[in-house]
């Protein structure tokens, strides 16, 4: 082999390594060369053949022409590992001119926003705020309102009944609704007075979860109410329709609606009463909706208060503050609230 067959391997191996797309390619080419039978080693090896004057210089050209093939390789490697760093760079490359990512922002829910609505209102007039257990006493949420095992009264609140009892035996249920709280908050309002001279007025109002066996586009197996209660020894439903009104021109933010008490029946009050309004103006112009219940409570009742129904009377009111949400931001499907879309949801941010 001559000194330009020399160069001639050497050129080759240059464009092979040259030509190999991958490392692993380049690492196949390099065996062509330099591996144990490649063909740079081939040549060494043939070398044991020749006497020793010719091995020398023969072996020094072959190991130059070697150099030469490691220099191509190597400059070829490092070609490759900073093609690859060049891709990985432009790939991972942050575009610091693109808008940031936000983290996404909560609202309350409107029901939410609405129960607390009423309660500022409320509490505007001289109303406490109380709240109590959603796995109520058959006592509680039927007896004691004066609706007696196995009354027909009752099939009106059909619920979700629980197969336990609580620490005294009694049966416990999903509450119906929220008059329960009537009884709860005044028994500790009168147990707090007992024995005393006077007792301050029971003004309190109770939000809060209540269940039925219930469900269509204004019915909610889980909806919401708010109770209402005042009691003293000179409360008259006068003061009920004062105090109803003022809360519906405050919560509806108009002065230009009407009410109108429509007698009705509930076990718990007598005489009882549908509270109607009317807008004067707006989409709901001049129709009659339904808001709340209400009426004097009924003896029983007050007796179940703790109290003396011929020295405590006064009335209770129960209202859905989900319907109330609706009439204030027109929603025609009581399921929206409880569907958790957010594109219903982030209307009320
Ligand atoms: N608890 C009644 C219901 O769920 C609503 C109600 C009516 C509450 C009259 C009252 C009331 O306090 O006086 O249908």
């Amino acid at each position: 082999m001559t000194m330009d067959d020399l160069d001639q391997l050497v050129a080759r191996a240059q464009q092979d390594f040259a030509a190999a797309p991958t490392p692993a390619e380049l690492e196949n080419a390099k065996a062509r060369f330099l591996g144990k039978t490649g063909r740079v080693t081939e040549l060494l090896k043939a070398l044991a053949a020749l006497p020793v004057d010719e091995k020398k210089s023969r072996g020094a050209l072959i190991n130059r022409a070697k150099e030469r093939v490691e220099a191509a390789l190597h400059e070829r490697r490092q070609a490759m590992a900073r093609a690859e760093l060049d891709a990985q760079l432009r790939a991972e490359a942050l575009d610091v001119t693109l808008p940031g990512r936000r983290c996404g922002e909560g609202g309350l829910h409107p029901v939410s926003m609405t129960i607390a609505r009423i309660e500022a209102i409320f509490a505007s007039i001289g109303f406490d705020v109380a709240d109590g257990p959603e796995i109520e006493t058959d006592w509680m949420n039927f007896t004691a309102l004066n609706s007696p095992q196995n009354h027909p009264a009752r099939s009106m609140q059909d619920t979700f009944y629980v197969d336990l009892k609580d620490d005294e035996g009694r049966w416990l249920n999903l509450r119906t609704h929220t008059s329960p709280m009537q009884v709860r908050y005044a028994r500790a309002h009168a147990a707090r007075y007992a024995g005393q001279p006077s007792m301050p007025d029971i003004r309190v109002i109770a939000p809060g979860r209540t269940y039925r066996v219930d469900s269509d586009a204004t019915h909610s197996p889980m909806f919401h109410q708010c109770e209402g209660l005042w009691i003293g020894e000179n409360v008259s439903f006068k003061d009920l329709k004062a105090v109803f009104t003022d809360f519906c021109r405050q919560f509806f933010e108009s002065d230009d609606l009407e009410l109108r008490f429509r007698p009705s029946f509930f076990p718990f009050t007598e005489p009882s009463a549908e509270i109607d309004i009317a807008f004067a103006s707006g989409p709901l112009k001049g129709r009659w909706l339904e808001v709340a219940g209400s009426g004097q409570v009924h003896p029983n009742v007050v007796r179940n208060f703790g109290l003396d129904p011929e020295r405590h009377i006064g009335f209770a009111f129960g209202m859905g503050p989900d319907r109330l949400a609706m009439l204030r931001y027109g929603i025609d499907d009581l399921r929206l609230f409880f569907d958790g879309d957010l594109r219903f949801l982030s209307q009320f941010r």
